[in-house]
């Protein structure tokens, strides 16, 4: 059976590949496959092992041809998947969520909200550029976030970890919007349901939780940055489509945002889209950029291989997947 893996960063993956008698096609170079080259890498696959810069679309999968079985994408999203397309043809598709995942995610989401709080980058290019030239009682006056609401839009795994670290180590309430709601997750977090207007209204820093969906794709926008208290955080960890870049500069221009920080661009790799409106997001103070690195634990992307291969093993073995997303058929 052949696996074709499309990046040398899910090297956790190979070698655990490696360990079975699979026929491996292996992009190894440090770069990401056009979409014409991953047409023609996949040929003859039974299982692809991708990534979510990856776009698996139903060309990729009619170029794979009849063989391709399984789709494991080495990420928790999967909106880089025509799951329309995969259903049509019977393609199954996994993802890799676990606790590891979750942890890391969170982890870093709450660093991000901590460090718009007290303006850590800015102080640190501040300290860096020489420009520290004695103690000010008003230097990089934050804001302690005990006793403040963190808003979560969805409360899917992550969500929820990162609702139990504000709540039970921050000291924070916790308000959170999802389409279902969890009351046993309530009482034992002690997180409050609310309307997604609520939200936004209450919050003073709000975290993304989301997939992106049609549904969910430039929820953040002008109308519900305007629904914001003035001066509240947006941390976006989730995917860069939810926030619509150019309504996210203006607020944080008119100070109406009090400060930005996204794992996740609009459009990845680029940090803001190439309109002229967008370019400047980097250059606005209180705005923090990580490239993509919400799972970039050891930890996690050990896990994330770990479950990638075990759904091969299992649907190549004639098997159920350990984490099958559900495919419109
Ligand atoms: C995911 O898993 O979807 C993250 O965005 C990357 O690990």
């Amino acid at each position: 059976m052949l696996v074709v893996v499309t990046h040398p960063l899910a090297f956790h993956a190979v070698e655990l590949l490696k360990k079975k008698k699979y026929q491996l096609r292996i992009h190894r170079e440090q770069r990401f496959l056009s979409q014409k080259e991953l047409m023609q890498t996949v040929k003859g696959a039974h299982a692809l092992l991708c990534l979510l810069t990856d776009r698996i679309t139903a060309d990729v999968m009619d170029s794979a041809g009849p063989n391709l079985k399984l789709i494991a994408n080495y990420a928790v999203g999967y909106d880089n998947i025509d799951l329309v397309a995969a259903g049509k043809r019977g393609i199954v598709v996994t993802n890799t969520p676990c606790d590891e995942v979750s942890q890391a995610v969170a982890e870093h989401t709450v660093t991000l909200m901590l460090a718009l709080s007290r303006r850590i980058v800015d102080a640190d290019q501040f300290s860096k550029k020489g420009k520290y030239h004695g103690w000010d009682a008003n230097l990089f006056l934050g804001s302690a976030v005990e006793k403040k609401t963190l808003g979560l839009i969805g409360l899917g795994r992550i969500g929820r970890r990162v609702a139990e670290i504000a709540s039970a180590s921050l000291g924070m309430s916790i308000l959170y919007y999802d389409v279902t709601r969890d009351k046993e997750f309530e009482q034992t977090s002690k997180a409050s349901y609310a309307s997604r207007e609520r939200v936004f209204k209450k919050a003073d820093s709000i975290s993304l939780h989301t997939p992106l969906l049609p549904q969910t794709r430039h929820l953040i926008c002008k109308e519900t940055l305007l629904l914001m208290k003035p001066g509240a955080l947006l941390v976006n960890t989730a995917r860069g489509g939810i926030v619509k870049t150019a309504d996210v500069i203006q607020a944080l221009k008119s100070g109406r945002l009090g400060g930005f920080a996204s794992d996740v661009f609009e459009c990845e790799p680029a940090i803001a889209c190439s309109k002229q409106e967008c370019k400047e997001l980097a250059r606005l103070s209180n705005v923090i950029l990580t490239p993509h690195i919400g799972s970039a634990t050891l930890q996690a992307r050990t896990a994330m291989a770990r479950l990638a291969v075990e759904n091969i093993n299992a649907v190549l073995g004639g098997k159920t997947g350990t984490c099958v997303v559900k495919t419109p058929v």
